[in-house]
């Protein structure tokens, strides 16, 4: 099922489902669109106001400079309060870059009032190193949400996205791609 064209103002439809994600090169935007096929849930693809390359690794200084700064690039279509505000559950999709969540996805996350909710992030990437400190900053960026898992490991250098991480990833359940997306959300929970 295509993914409709996201509104900036009314993400769409009437589940108290969303399925909020940002995807430069479409792995997470499968991951997205499997998710919506299994559970009817609404989606929202965040939008960069200044948008990256078609080829993101030419944007490679740029999403580091992000990453590494904790900067908020602008969203070019946040959508408004009240539409957020009537989801119970939002999963919440990024690819891994530069050891973090795509930055856009910290712009969207902050700019709601997202306590009680439930979060499910769900990140894609070409290595699992990183894994941890990407779900880590989900986390911290929505301490009064509840959150699928719970918990997560120990991130075992928190204060340290820059080199290359302990092997602290394991017991993360991630889809990894849309063939996984069923078993995944089974084994949370989210789906018979
Ligand atoms: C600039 C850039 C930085 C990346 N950094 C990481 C990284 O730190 N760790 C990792 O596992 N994968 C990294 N990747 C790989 C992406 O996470 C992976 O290809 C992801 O599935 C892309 O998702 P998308 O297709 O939804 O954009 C990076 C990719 C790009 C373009």
């Amino acid at each position: 099922m295509p993914i409709p064209e996201s509104d900036p103002n009314t993400p769409l439809g009437n589940s108290k489902t969303l399925v909020a994600y940002f995807s430069a090169q479409g792995h997470t935007q499968a991951v997205a669109e499997r998710i919506v096929e299994l559970t009817g849930a609404d989606v929202y693809r965040i939008e960069a106001s200044d948008p990256y390359s078609e080829d993101p690794y030419d944007d490679s200084d740029r999403i580091q400079k992000e990453a590494y700064n904790d900067l908020r690039p602008g969203v070019a279509n946040l959508p408004d309060a009240d539409a957020i505000a009537r989801y119970d559950t939002i999963f919440v999709g990024s690819p891994c870059w530069w050891h973090q969540p795509a930055m856009v996805v910290c712009t969207f996350l902050e700019a709601y009032d997202l306590k009680d909710k439930v979060i499910i992030p769900f990140i894609t990437y070409g290595a699992t190193t990183y894994l941890n400190e990407s779900m880590q900053k989900i986390y911290k960026l929505t301490p009064h949400s509840k959150h699928i898992p719970e918990t997560l490991p120990e991130d075992l250098d928190p204060d340290d996205i820059t080199t290359p991480g302990r092997p602290d990833d394991t017991g993360i359940e991630m889809p990894g791609n849309g063939n996984g997306t069923e078993a995944w959300l089974r084994k949370i929970g989210l789906i018979k």
